[in-house]
């Protein structure tokens, strides 16, 4: 019978997206429900902003990073690629500064704009997102969004390779 560590590598290469963003929601939602376990429940973001600033911040210098590396390395093992710190070294700083501009605005909206019943939908939906573009970035992009809209424009004007 094949085990799973040998099922999911072969998965991760003939279908790297699906794999991953099932591997990046499945460890984005464990650390939320981690996050909350350690805190006894869920706190009541709206009472308290400096709580909020300070997690925001946390996040962005300390669980940002530490996920995104965790990301491309562990990407890079299960594709078995011989440099598994080249995505890492090409494009953690671009990704890092997407990152920057997209987190603090979902997590400020969440506690500021988002009724508490629908947080967990909303950064759901917003991790969702993060995941898909993570996985597109390790794939074809570069961590900058505009490899996105490269890549598609890419696709409309049939592959050619842009003029100049
Ligand atoms: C959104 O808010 C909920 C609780 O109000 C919190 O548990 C969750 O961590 C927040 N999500 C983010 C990404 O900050």
């Amino acid at each position: 019978m094949a085990s799973w560590w040998r099922v999911f590598p072969r998965a991760a290469r003939r279908y790297p997206w699906p794999t991953n963003l099932l591997l990046y929601a499945g460890l984005f939602s464990a650390g939320d429900a981690l996050q909350q376990q350690l805190r006894g429940g869920p706190a009541d973001w709206r009472r308290a902003p400096r709580t909020v600033l300070v997690k925001v911040l946390c996040d962005q210098t300390v669980g940002g990073p530490i996920a995104l590396s965790a990301f491309y390395v562990g990407m890079d093992i299960l594709q078995g690629k011989d440099d598994i710190f080249l995505d890492l070294k090409q494009k953690f700083w671009n990704t890092y500064k997407t990152g920057l501009m997209y987190w603090p605005f979902v997590q400020l909206t969440n506690f500021s704009l988002v009724p508490v019943h629908w947080r967990t939908a909303y950064t759901g939906l917003c991790g969702f997102l993060w995941a898909t573009f993570l996985c597109f970035s390790q794939q074809s992009g570069d961590g900058t969004v505009k490899s996105v809209f490269i890549f598609f424009h890419r696709k409309e004007v049939g592959d050619r390779p842009p003029e100049k």
